[in-house]
């Protein structure tokens, strides 16, 4: 047998050994019979010494392809071995239903909120939106609260625009953070005649240092109703359906007597509930409300000698926090996973 010869039978040989390994224990086997140290086609390369010299390039050719090809077909049966022995042992069944990967969900004030809307959704409001960087004529002035007026120092905010050729301040178009939705209020007057039944949930800012009880930014839920003879009892009533649909039946509600410039007379909302007494209190307040104030009407070109109406302010937090027994403000806004996965 000549030496090209003997290299194809070794070939030949070599090929079927792989072929035939039945797994990766057998194809190691067969990889060392013929291509490891001692291995039958190492033997025959070392041969190559002896070949007559005007045969060698010949020969030295066939050595390297015949390698080249038991090398790919070594690693072309290792890898069908591999995609076998990573197969599963028993029948795959088909039709059982897909591994579902884990689903985020909803943030607790997301939640509360949207039980809110959907529970004044029944007795047929809307929701309504507006701009979180407002001006302050729809922020203040417009809702009866000049630049002089006290009421401003109680919700400084984020200003915007401050520079020297910036809009002055006294004109009504400076630019802020709102303080509170009862903005939307006015934009929503401004564009569509009464009667109005809205909701306006939505984002507002204040110059607050963050503690248990305050963050710069929080939610509200700003609603108003207008219409012809509207009373302070459609007021309570509204508030109580709505709170007792979202907070349970044993919801406690207290109106107290307050001041805010846009509505007269104006009261503030106190909840009391299992919940706020084990927080250590006997009521929260957690909005405030009253009925539009005429000047408010008189801004928007509504006639308050026809059109009465209510409004209220509810912090969204706040009832989170009753709903949820959780005392620190600061948790809504961590995004610390073990808080928010109990929700
Ligand atoms: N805007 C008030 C606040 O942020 C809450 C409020 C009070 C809203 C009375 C109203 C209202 O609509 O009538 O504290």
């Amino acid at each position: 047998m000549s030496f090209i010869e003997e290299i194809e039978s070794i070939k030949e040989a070599a090929l079927s050994g792989l072929g035939a390994a039945g797994d990766l224990a057998a194809l190691e086997e067969t990889r060392v019979k013929y291509l490891g140290t001692k291995g039958e086609f190492t033997a025959l390369a070392k041969g190559m010494g002896a070949v007559p010299k005007e045969d060698k390039p010949a020969a030295g050719k066939a050595l390297n392809l015949a390698k080249q090809a038991l090398e790919a077909a070594l690693a072309e049966r290792k890898s069908d071995l591999e995609l076998a022995a990573a197969a599963p042992k028993e029948a795959t069944d088909f039709t059982l239903p897909g591994r579902r990967g884990a689903l985020g969900r909803l943030h607790p004030l997301t939640q509360v909120t949207e039980d809110i809307v959907r529970s004044f959704r029944k007795l047929g409001f809307v929701v309504a939106d507006g701009p979180e960087i407002e001006d302050d004529y729809h922020c203040f002035d417009a809702l009866n609260t000049p630049a002089d007026h006290p009421a401003r120092d109680m919700q400084d905010t984020f200003h915007v625009g401050t520079r020297r050729d910036a809009p002055s301040r006294e004109d009504g178009k400076h630019s802020l953070l709102r303080t509170h939705t009862s903005s939307v209020q006015i934009r929503v007057m401004q564009t569509q005649p009464p009667p109005v039944r809205i909701i306006v949930p939505g984002r507002v800012y204040r110059r607050d240092t963050p503690d248990q009880t305050h963050n710069p930014t929080f939610q509200q839920i700003e609603g108003l109703y207008v219409d012809k003879g509207v009373t302070v009892g459609d007021l309570k009533g509204t508030v109580e359906f709505v709170f007792k649909e979202v907070l349970g039946k044993d919801v406690k509600v207290r109106f107290r007597p307050h001041y805010f410039s846009y509505t007269e007379p104006s009261f503030e909302i106190d909840f009391s509930s299992a919940l706020v007494r084990k927080m250590g209190k006997d009521w929260l307040e957690i909005a405030g409300c009253g009925m539009v104030h005429p000047q408010v009407f008189e801004n928007v070109g509504y006639d308050p000698e026809v059109w009465t109406g209510w409004a209220f302010g509810f912090g969204i937090e706040r009832i989170a926090m009753i709903r949820y027994g959780i005392d620190d403000i600061r948790l809504f806004y961590q995004n610390d996973l073990r808080f928010l996965n109990q929700f």
